[in-house]
């Protein structure tokens, strides 16, 4: 399972790169808005910024909720570089724009899905990724990963090349679903990434190593 980082945090997004098990990074409008960076060129050089930083791919949302709009921003944020995935919103306008990125070799990620059949549609206009929001339907009690299982059922039972995007994790118990339940890729915060490190009994047993090699070498 590939891992990504969702923030547009410069910082985070470096020290995520320096663990060398970083894949991508998600980026959405609020996170770029916490961020302070507003107004087009702006944001522009910060996409440009994050795909400077890490190796592999850099989903970029479009702000456009109609067809055209959403072609007009999608190329211009595809040109910065390679690693920009376009992301474009599950409307019906954006299943149309899924297809014409998809038809010319730009890549998508289809974002604020939370159905299977939301899942397959996007998987039909040629996605590259689908991202289901697992955290958000958690916070209303749907179970986020059991559309995981669905969502990989229909994409294997027909073969789709889109890859299930695990969004909205919060938490390592999520990272550790999602590989369960064979998501490629999945997207949270540096905390529940560096929170899969975490074991008391870990912690315990390297004082003790450290302990006794400091005492025989004393
Ligand atoms: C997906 O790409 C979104 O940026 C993100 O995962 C949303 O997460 P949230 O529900 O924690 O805001």
């Amino acid at each position: 399972m590939k891992f990504f980082i969702d923030t547009a945090n410069l910082a985070q997004i470096k020290e995520a790169q320096d663990l060398g098990v970083l894949d991508g990074v998600t980026t959405n409008p609020s996170l770029m808005a916490k961020e302070g960076i507003t107004g087009k060129d702006n944001v522009l050089r910060h996409y440009k910024a994050i795909c400077d930083i890490v190796e592999g791919d850099v989903s970029a949302e479009v702000i456009a909720t109609d067809y055209e709009g959403m072609i007009r921003e999608g190329e211009e944020l595809a040109e910065l570089d390679d690693k920009i995935v376009v992301k474009i919103p599950m409307i019906k306008d954006g299943i149309k724009a899924l297809k014409y990125f998809s038809e010319r070799g730009i890549k998508t990620n289809c974002t604020l899905v939370f159905s299977a059949g939301q899942a397959l549609l996007a998987a039909k206009a040629g996605a590259t990724y689908v991202s289901p929001f697992i955290g958000r339907l958690d916070d209303i009690s749907f179970d986020g990963i059991e559309l995981i299982e669905q969502i990989r059922l229909i994409y294997d039972n027909y073969e789709f090349d889109t890859q299930i995007l695990a969004a909205s994790v919060r938490h390592p118990m999520h990272i550790i679903k999602c590989a369960e339940a064979a998501a490629d890729v999945m997207t949270g915060p540096l905390s529940a990434m560096l929170a899969l490190l975490k074991h008391p009994l870990t912690d315990n047993g390297l004082a003790q190593f450290l302990a006794d090699h400091a005492k025989a070498n004393s």
